[in-house]
């Protein structure tokens, strides 16, 4: 969603927000806008137009290159159209300003303070500048804390004052900023992406605090005054693990790095064989003490709780429930000292899932998190942290992120099994030799994607598709079908194939393609009978099958050999001809694989 840069220093200001406005495009956008001190007056110049950062590059090049300050932002629309008026910066007086988030009481600020006349968009974050400028007089921070004070939601605010030159204020509720001084001088940025190019050191701006970034220093503040010392934290992304690296798309690239990815994850948490999460401080009475678990997460990350759900009922035989943080709060979940509460997020800003930690620690439940981007919002929030390590995700469509994430469960689950007294230390150990045999087996299906292409072009035309499995097999095909989904536009279902009879088998005929997905020993019959229900129907169906059971179904259907693992691990082989499968079809439609339409990749509003 929405990308917030600062930058004030030596170099070519408007170079370095343009540039870095390029890099936070993964995160969704339709708009773009920048705003430059001017050089000789104080004022403000601002460039911004809806579209694309190369369309606002175009109309940018009439301004001098200087050095100095400004401010940029890339906008996902939330209260007014796409426009060039609705994108941001927003200039009213002397105040020039940028947000993220959503001002939920900006209709009633409109009216009690009469801003109507000062506002020239329809945006909530024009009314923050309008206030802002409403009650500056001369004092940027006491300005700040007092439009905080009257605003409701959540919200980063980064503001230029045309009176202070060289200086960027900013101060957040939520919706994250990170800040650094470097040689090149002081930045901030919604996500460290966008700073990764200038210093590997940063900190957070904590909320409800005033930031006042300067090219040599920063001053950080709380809201009763008091000078508060800045948290340094470290990136240990190398710059150009963000990069695409010869190839087409982020998303190839980071499907194709998922060996590396998981190697990465589970190196140094298997000692003697042994599932170890010392690293991470997280200690095994965290595992021995709970008396049910509860996962919250959203989309890709939630699918990745479902297969831990499968898991912990299977091996564990526990209680588990997989909640969608969206609808976590509302749903008077069952949460209390007893329940361990897991959220993964690949970014850990989601901001449904972190509201979800917030309330499940105001009720009693320890917080466990599974997080990629270190030092994230969620991450800060929970008492305990497993970092996924799979290096920066860049393409909206989740790849490594999942893949790395189940690594995590795999590992929680073995840990648990044996401090729990249910693994010996040799069932463990076992268990663990199989997940680690995960990168070879991937590195198989990674191999022979030509063959996933050719199945691509099986489903290329279609408008509907239906994916068919039982189990974990359903698990892996709700994944793969919000793959397919997002990426190709086609309206793709997941069901559970026995549901199928249920209804929705009215809707196959020679125009709906299947995609089944069997994977598991015992569930193989009943599954074969369904797809040959649905093969009768006239549906042309593609299987992804587990290698040792495709023995004579050669003929029958188009097959796609997934290499053997144990039933519990085949989610891995499956999930990555699942991802290759949509990365082609959206590639071969010659869409934008890394940046479909109406999707962010970071998603800050409720
Ligand atoms: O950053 P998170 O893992 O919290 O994001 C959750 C979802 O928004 C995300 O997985 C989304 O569903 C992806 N676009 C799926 O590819």
């Amino acid at each position: 969603m929405c990308g917030i840069i600062g930058y004030t220093g030596n170099e070519d200001v408007r170079e370095v927000l343009l540039d870095a406005l390029e890099l936070l495009e993964y995160r969704g956008y339709d708009s773009a806008g920048i705003a430059m001190e001017e050089e000789d007056a104080q004022e403000t110049t601002v460039c911004k137009c809806a579209g694309r950062v190369r369309d606002l590059r175009q109309i940018c090049t009439a301004e001098k290159s200087r050095r100095g300050c400004g401010i940029g932002h890339t906008r996902w629309a939330t209260h007014g159209g796409v426009s060039d008026a609705n994108a941001h910066p927003h200039r009213v007086g002397r105040v020039t300003l940028v947000h993220n988030g959503i001002i939920e009481n900006y209709r009633e600020l409109i009216r009690d303070y009469e801003l109507e006349g000062a506002l020239h968009s329809e945006t909530d974050s024009e009314v923050a500048a309008a206030l802002l400028d409403r009650f500056y007089d001369g004092e940027p921070v006491e300005a700040l804390k007092q439009t905080v004070s009257k605003l409701k939601g959540t919200f980063a605010l980064v503001v230029m004052f045309s009176d202070h030159r060289g200086v960027i204020y900013s101060t957040r509720n939520v919706s994250p900023i990170v800040a650094t001084v470097s040689k090149q001088g002081g930045m901030l940025a919604s996500d460290l992406t966008a700073l990764c190019r200038f210093t590997s050191r940063y900190f957070v701006v904590p909320e409800y605090h005033v930031l006042e970034l300067r090219e040599d220093s920063v001053k950080l503040t709380d809201f009763d005054g008091k000078t508060v010392e800045p948290e340094y934290l470290k990136v240990d992304w190398e710059l150009n693990s963000s990069g695409k690296n010869g190839y087409p798309f982020y998303m190839e690239k980071e499907i194709m790095e998922q060996p590396e990815a998981i190697i990465r994850t589970i190196e140094n948490r298997v000692k003697g064989g042994m599932p170890d999460f010392s690293m991470d401080g997280v200690p095994d009475s965290l595992f021995t003490d709970c008396e049910r678990i509860c996962i919250i997460a959203c989309g890709t990350a939630m699918h990745a709780g479902l297969v831990a759900q499968a898991l912990v009922k299977s091996i564990l035989h526990m209680h588990i429930e997989v909640e969608m943080a969206s609808e976590f709060m509302y749903s008077d979940p069952v949460i209390d000292s007893g329940t361990l509460v897991i959220a993964v997020s690949q970014s850990g800003e989601t901001i449904d899932t972190l509201e979800a930690v917030k309330y499940a620690k105001r009720r009693g439940a320890r917080c466990l998190s599974v997080i990629n981007v270190k030092g994230s919002s969620i991450a800060r929030e929970s008492d305990y942290v497993i970092y996924t390590n799979a290096g920066p995700e860049i393409a909206v469509a989740s790849t490594k992120a999942y893949t790395t994430q189940l690594a995590v469960f795999y590992l929680i689950v073995a840990r648990m099994a044996h401090s729990r007294g249910i693994f010996s230390a040799e069932e463990t150990q076992s268990f663990i030799r199989e997940l680690q045999r995960t990168p070879e087996v991937m590195e198989k299906v990674l191999k022979n994607r030509r063959d996933i292409h050719l199945m691509a072009k099986k489903v290329l035309g279609a408008k509907d598709l239906f994916m068919i499995g039982r189990g974990l097999d359903h698990s892996i095909l709700l994944e793969g079908s919000l793959k397919l989904k997002e990426v190709s536009y086609i309206h793709s279902e997941a069901y559970a194939s026995g549901e199928l009879k249920h209804g929705p088998i009215a809707l196959i005929t020679a125009d709906t393609p299947v995609v089944a997905a069997v994977t598991q020993d015992k569930l193989m019959s009943k599954e074969l009978s369904n797809i040959r229900e649905v093969a009768s129907r006239g549906a042309d169906v593609a299987v992804f099958i587990k290698e040792s059971l495709a023995k004579g179904l050669e003929g029958e259907f188009a097959l796609f050999a997934l290499p053997d693992m144990r039933n519990e691990f085949m989610v891995m082989p499956a999930s990555v001809a699942l991802q290759l499968l949509a990365y082609y079809v959206s590639s071969d439609k010659g869409f934008d694989v890394d940046k479909p339409r109406n999707l962010a990749k970071v998603v800050t509003v409720e």
